[in-house]
């Protein structure tokens, strides 16, 4: 079984083939950052402008490097939301056009479940597992129980945590994208300068919040330039302060997810982060020893498959189409589609879709 996968719902454009045995034949991605970076972040039609001009060019890229031909592929998915609409529409109206000129059944993946089944494309991750899934776009703490089976234990109330570290890095004008650059400066940093809030730490449930955090550096920020001129000292030192914060409360909510987990579970112990923000090392440590103090052992899988990528995309649709799942040429792209709809949520409440 060959899947063809395609993902357009952000800043990177990108075609994978992937095999049954896991074999990534192929992974092209092509970033978007230098076409966003005069704006400081992802501008939504930008973006769908350049999905546009590139996806046919990666295809084909994609195909000559898995030495396949369109005709091999069993089926070809792509991503059918949640995401910047108009670039989902581009990638799900290529590979319906793929799909029908080919004579090929078609697959709709949502975008979260490519991240949660991407640590499967690594052997020997059975379900059920525990997923911490943080990107730009989203913060959640998921049971992941089987393909399409997905139990959300907590969900950020307001920003997602790379949203957060965006913002910092605009706050401080280290440059885009945020993440990477808030890292970078945090390593000359004193962590331990600025007393910074933590969001939600301590509270009952897995839910998440990172906007009271952002406006604390908001102020912080603001009454430092009152007083002087930012220098690299200080951007070192809030960087350094904000990144602690995040890496702590983030332990905090997947130490409490792990205990719900595991009362549901007993016979799995194991943590999954996935999403742009895994990146990070100060969060992978933390996660690590929270596990650690969990009883669970932390997976993370490769950096490129960590970030948005084509191959957990063309992964989660072969998952998918083993099963039998595949979608008809009438399939709407979906700007919103959560995980579990209506599903019963183990731990907190309050949680936006
Ligand atoms: O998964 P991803 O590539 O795209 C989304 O689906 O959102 O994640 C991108 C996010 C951005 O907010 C970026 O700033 C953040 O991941 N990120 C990082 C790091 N590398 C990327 N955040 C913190 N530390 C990093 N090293
Ligand atoms: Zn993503």
């Amino acid at each position: 079984m060959l899947i063809l996968g395609l993902e357009t719902s952000c800043d990177e454009t990108a075609a994978a083939v992937v095999a049954e045995d896991r074999r990534i034949l192929s992974d092209v991605v092509l970033s978007q950052i230098e076409d966003h970076r005069p704006y400081g972040g992802v501008v939504p039609e930008v973006a769908a402008r350049a999905h546009l001009e590139h996806l046919d060019r990666l295809i084909g890229e994609a195909l000559a490097q898995a030495g396949q031909p369109l005709s091999a592929m069993t089926a070809i998915a792509a991503t059918g939301g949640p995401g910047l609409i108009g670039g989902v529409m581009v990638g799900v109206t290529t590979a319906k056009a793929l799909a029908m000129v080919a004579g090929k059944p078609f697959i709709a993946v949502n975008h979260l479940e490519g991240h949660a089944l991407s640590a499967r494309l690594s052997p020997g991750l059975d379900f059920p597992y525990l997923l911490l899934l943080v990107s730009g776009g989203h913060c959640q703490l998921l049971a992941v129980e089987g393909v399409g089976n997905y139990r959300r234990l907590g969900a950020t109330v307001d920003d997602a945590a790379g949203e957060a570290f965006d913002k910092v890095a605009k706050l401080l004008d280290l440059g885009y994208p945020g993440g990477p650059a808030v890292e970078r400066w945090a390593e000359g940093g004193d962590p331990s300068r600025f007393s910074l809030p933590r969001p939600m730490k301590g509270r009952p449930g897995c839910d998440f919040s990172f906007s009271g955090l952002k406006n604390a550096v908001r102020l912080l920020v603001r009454d430092l330039s009152d007083r002087n001129e930012l220098t690299d000292g200080d951007r070192a030192d809030v960087a350094a302060g904000f990144q602690a914060a995040v890496a702590e409360v983030l332990a905090d909510r997947s130490s409490r997810a792990m205990t719900i987990f595991a009362e549901r579970h007993p016979e799995s112990r194991r943590l999954v982060v996935a999403g742009g923000v895994a990146a990070n090392q100060t969060l992978r440590r933390s996660l690590a020893r929270a596990a650690e103090n969990g009883g669970f052992t932390l997976t993370a899988p490769p950096l490129r498959l960590c970030t948005d990528n084509a191959a957990m995309i063309a992964w989660a649709g072969l998952e998918r189409f083993r099963l039998g799942g595949q979608d008809g040429l009438d399939f709407a792209p979906r700007p919103r589609w959560p995980l579990d709809p209506g599903a019963v949520r183990l731990g907190g409440a309050g949680v936006k879709a």
